[in-house]
């Protein structure tokens, strides 16, 4: 939509980045790559999943154990190429995401975690997505012995009805015996997701959604307002979707979550997310600066960011030929890696002011203070010592910059990405 490019042009330019965002297909510096970062976190992507999801807009290819094999191998592969440049830097987060890393259970992931052990420095826990099918005890019990501590399950919607039109391959009393086995299971945070602004959603039935998963006895709900994305097949089922809810009924439903969520005494730890009191949240990949691994992998170090072919079969093939899976890259000037980092600490909600002179050896007021001072004007954010704090207020503006801002980026980069593995370049406007 011409407006929403409109405004990230002058947002962008206001905050000082300038012109379009080029990716290119060029490949980034590999042996100084690492220079002046003293740990990161980590990220992996399992592309697999055993049915597609007309929503989805994540990297993802229907389950085929054979390619999953050849994939597992090639994964190692890239451990190995990362392992000798990373050195003993420590590894203080890990993240595996999909798809559905629950595909490779069995069979591969057991391979790629032990390598990971012996090549990397990692001193964290690990926390992983996985899907209400694959929660069995059996594979609950194997989930914990490859040293997952925290555990995500892709609960979606707590009515059989909206299960159905989101076309998920089980019903409300199936997902509630799969978080029970979990939460028996015992991890240290085990999250639900969940999506509202459904089509055809009540009110009633977001407040029985954030009910239900308090009863079933999660630790954190990430609640999620359904994005679509133009290259899903969602785009083409409901093409009207985006007018069904209006930003002060998505704003209502968002407000139903908290007053249920607040009354159970959890806090909020991210835009979306809300964690029991006394529990570590479970994390994303929102840390300032990590290294993704596998097909679609991305990576954000400290002055570069870089994305790694998408497409499967051409990750296997790049690293089988000992060639870097990397397919796309952007250099990130001063201006880009503020407000990324800016950007990114905000959507955690609270982030310590100091913070910033660590990371940029500049005082944060001399850099964003106008910009700071206005959002503090409309209580959208507050101060409290060191602290930036954002309110629920800030939370739902930060979710509808997001929308204008991510949704037309992922749908640009990723379905760019999706449909040529080795694009020439792709330009975020
Ligand atoms: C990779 S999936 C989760 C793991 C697993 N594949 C599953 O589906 O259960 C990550 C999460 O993104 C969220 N998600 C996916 N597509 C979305 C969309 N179009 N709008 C909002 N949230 C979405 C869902 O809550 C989903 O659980
Ligand atoms: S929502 Fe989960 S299961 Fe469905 S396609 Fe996406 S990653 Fe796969």
């Amino acid at each position: 939509m011409p407006w929403r490019a409109a405004v990230r042009r002058q947002l962008t330019r206001a905050l000082g980045i300038g012109g379009p965002i080029a990716l290119q297909r060029q490949m980034p510096g590999l042996n100084d790559m690492f220079k002046g970062i003293p740990a990161l976190g980590l990220y992996l992507h399992v592309p697999f999943c055993r049915q597609i999801c007309p929503y989805c807009p994540y990297n993802k290819t229907l389950y085929r154990p054979k390619l999953a094999e050849a994939y597992a191998q090639a994964v190692i592969k890239e451990i190995d190429l990362y392992a000798s440049l990373l050195g003993p830097r420590p590894i203080t987060s890990f993240y595996i995401g999909g798809g559905t890393p629950t595909t490779m259970l069995q069979q591969g992931l057991p391979a790629i975690l032990d390598h990971v052990a012996r090549r990397f420095n990692l001193q964290c826990g690990i926390h992983m997505e996985s899907h209400p099918n694959d929660l069995s005890v059996e594979n609950l019990a194997t989930i914990q012995a490859l040293g997952v501590d925290n555990l995500s399950i892709g609960v979606e919607a707590l009515q059989d009805r909206h299960l159905r039109c989101l076309q998920r391959p089980y019903d409300v009393a199936q997902a509630q015996a799969a978080v029970e086995r979990a939460v028996k299971a015992g991890f240290t945070c085990l999250n639900a997701d969940m999506i509202f602004a459904l089509p055809g959603q009540t009110y009633g039935e977001v407040e029985e959604a954030g009910t239900r998963l308090l009863q079933w006895g999660v630790d954190q709900i990430a609640a999620y307002p359904l994005f679509t994305f133009s290259y899903t097949a969602w785009s083409r089922l409901h093409q009207s979707h985006r007018a069904h809810f209006t930003v002060l009924q998505r704003r209502k439903m968002l407000s139903i979550l908290e007053a249920v969520l607040y009354g159970a005494g959890f806090r909020r730890t991210s835009v979306w997310a809300f964690t029991r009191h006394g529990v570590p949240k479970y994390c994303s990949v929102t840390v300032p600066i990590y290294l993704g691994l596998g097909a679609s992998g991305s990576s954000y170090l400290k002055d570069v960011f870089f994305v790694n072919t998408f497409n499967v079969p051409q990750y296997i093939a790049a690293l089988e030929g000992g060639r870097p899976p990397i397919a796309l890259s952007l250099a990130l000037s001063d201006r880009m890696q503020m407000a990324g980092w800016l950007y990114w600490r905000i959507y955690e909600t609270r982030f310590r002011i100091s913070d910033f002179r660590s990371r940029f050896g500049r005082d944060l007021w001399s850099v964003y203070g106008p910009w700071l001072a206005l959002m503090e004007c409309c209580r959208l954010l507050r101060r409290s010592g060191d602290h930036i704090i954002l309110s629920d207020c800030g939370a739902y503006w930060l979710h509808v910059l997001q929308d204008v801002f991510s949704t037309d980026y992922i749908s640009r980069l990723w379905g760019t990405a999706k449909a040529d593995p080795w694009p020439l370049r792709v330009i975020l406007r």
